[in-house]
């Protein structure tokens, strides 16, 4: 199982921060989970594993934040309030999910019909452990062949992974 289990917010940042590594551009990065579940953290730990600063744009009310500066640009959807999953298109969506850059999307699952053929899919859940501290549990999941020896490559160099 690509499942990771991490006990600190720096634990899941350095493993989005590996991932982010690996990357070479085109990957879209799905992020399911519920609210406060370190989603917007994964995305921070992919931008700094392209080298990237912080985001330098907002162009539309914080639904896009494009983090430039890195190996390749980062763009980062929080589709949460979007009115409808429609309105996906008139962000233009096509240009950076089937782009060169790498795409990030929180609550992907309110546009699964938007998403590529090939994606990984990043679910994220709170767990407390035996001695009631705050973890999270992180599964991925890829679809397509390319995902899939990512996962497989991400896997080997993680002492997280199981
Ligand atoms: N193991 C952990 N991994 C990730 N975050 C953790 C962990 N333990 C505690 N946290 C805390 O959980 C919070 C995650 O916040 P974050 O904004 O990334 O969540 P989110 O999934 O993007 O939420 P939202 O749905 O509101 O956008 C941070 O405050 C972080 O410090
Ligand atoms: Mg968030």
């Amino acid at each position: 199982m690509n499942t990771y289990e991490t006990f600190a917010p720096e634990e899941t940042f350095e493993l989005a921060r590996h991932l982010g590594e690996r990357l070479t551009g085109g990957e879209v990065i799905a992020l399911e989970g519920e609210l406060g579940a370190g989603k917007t953290l994964f995305v921070k730990g992919l931008a700094a594993g392209l080298g990237a600063a912080g985001p330098v744009t907002s162009p539309t009310f914080s639904l896009l934040h494009i983090y430039e500066g890195g190996r390749l640009p980062l763009f980062h959807f929080d589709v949460y309030r979007l009115p409808s999953s429609q309105a996906i298109e008139e962000l233009g969506y096509e240009e950076y999910f089937y782009g060169l850059g790498v795409t990030a999307v929180e609550w992907s699952d309110l546009i699964k019909e938007y998403l590529p053929k090939e994606y990984l899919l990043v679910r994220i859940a709170h767990f407390y452990r035996e001695d009631k501290k705050e973890a999270r549990r992180l599964e991925l999941i890829p679809y397509g062949e390319k995902t899939e020896e990512m996962v497989e490559e991400l896997k080997k160099n993680d002492c997280t992974g199981n």
